[in-house]
């Protein structure tokens, strides 16, 4: 199978992940910067969504290694 794009998937995981990062940068600062309660309950939030993270991740990983690449890239599928 050929195609011009990367795969559903993999687009909607890229994104998804580029945006937790994103957030988890805010929450790691944010956690350092607050005090108390609040500052713990960021860094709650930080520890679940690395997670959350960690798992989409390696669901890329897996995407990657079965799904064929777009044309013109160099490797076609992992396995
Ligand atoms: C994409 C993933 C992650 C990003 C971008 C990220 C980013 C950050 C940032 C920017 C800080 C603040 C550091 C500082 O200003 O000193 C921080 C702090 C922290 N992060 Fe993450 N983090 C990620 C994942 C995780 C995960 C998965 C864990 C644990 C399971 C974790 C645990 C912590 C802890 C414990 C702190 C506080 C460190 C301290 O008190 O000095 N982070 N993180």
């Amino acid at each position: 199978m050929s195609d011009q794009r990367y795969s559903a998937c993999i687009r909607w995981l890229h994104w998804t992940v580029a945006a937790g990062v994103a957030v988890q940068l805010a929450l790691g600062w944010g956690s350092e910067a607050l005090d108390g309660d609040a500052g713990m309950r960021l860094l709650r939030l930080h520890f679940q969504l690395g997670m959350v993270l960690l798992m989409l991740m390696l669901l890329r990983l897996a995407c990657r290694i079965v799904r064929y690449l777009p044309d013109g890239l160099v490797s076609r599928r992992m396995l």
